[in-house]
């Protein structure tokens, strides 16, 4: 990996925010696995950290690299959870589930007493929402739940995977929302929790308290006020 990829350079920098006996969260998506990458590496010198996941695709990808993963269930603390994002606004509140993974993510972050997000620049956004919303929903709900997103006007559509609905790590389907600009939302999450059979939604608010932004050469540290 070049020491010029913003990914690299963002993930690289969350390295300085770890020391011993820290109890951190890994994220999924392939920033996250450069930073497990950069991890394995630095563990070595540290005597006491703690791992748990936010995916199987991160468990497995961690594993290989020799990396012990505990259960998240089996914590009872976590300090920090570095994660990715897909898009960021200026307050600091993001979209993730571009990878599927938004329940065990935002499960693992809201318990986190601190979260970490490493993205590159493209990631910064005015406005939420260019990026389409995934909502996590019970799959018997799905047809239902596809007319009322169409009825509200988010454009949803069913996530596919090889020609079939994409299955998440708890077995439920996601619903790509193409909303264009939103305007409040801290609203919307709201809104859409309420909708029975929505597990979750992938606007995640008022959660990152640092966001690492790596651009081709050098990281901007933005922190939330
Ligand atoms: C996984 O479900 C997502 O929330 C990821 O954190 C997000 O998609 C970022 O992925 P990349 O680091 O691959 O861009």
């Amino acid at each position: 990996m070049s020491i010029s990829n913003p990914k690299f350079l963002s993930a690289q920098k969350a390295l300085d925010y770890i020391s011993d006996d820290l109890v951190i969260g890994l994220g999924t998506g392939s920033t996250a696995e450069i930073f497990i990458e950069l991890l394995s590496e630095k563990i070595k010198s540290f005597n006491n950290i703690t791992l748990t996941s936010t995916s199987n695709r991160t468990t497995e990808f961690a594993e290989k690299l020799g990396l012990k993963i505990t259960k998240f269930q089996d914590l009872s603390r976590i300090d920090l959870t570095i994660d990715g994002a897909d898009e960021v606004d200026k307050n600091l509140n993001g979209i993730k589930g571009g990878g599927g993974a938004l329940l065990f993510e935002k499960i693992v972050a809201k318990n986190s007493l601190r979260n970490i997000w490493i993205v590159d620049s493209s990631k910064l956004v005015n406005s939420l929402g260019s990026f389409p919303l995934p909502i996590e929903i019970v799959p018997f709900a799905c047809n239902h739940l596809l007319k009322k997103f169409e009825q509200m006007k988010l454009n949803p559509k069913l996530r596919l995977s090889n020609g079939k609905a994409f299955i998440t790590d708890s077995n439920n389907f996601i619903i790509d929302c193409n909303i264009g600009k939103i305007e409040n939302p801290l609203e919307l999450e709201l809104e859409l929790k309420l909708i029975t059979g929505v597990v979750e939604v992938g606007l995640f608010n008022n959660i990152a308290d640092v966001v690492i932004v790596g651009y081709s050469d050098k990281v901007n540290i933005l922190e939330r006020k």
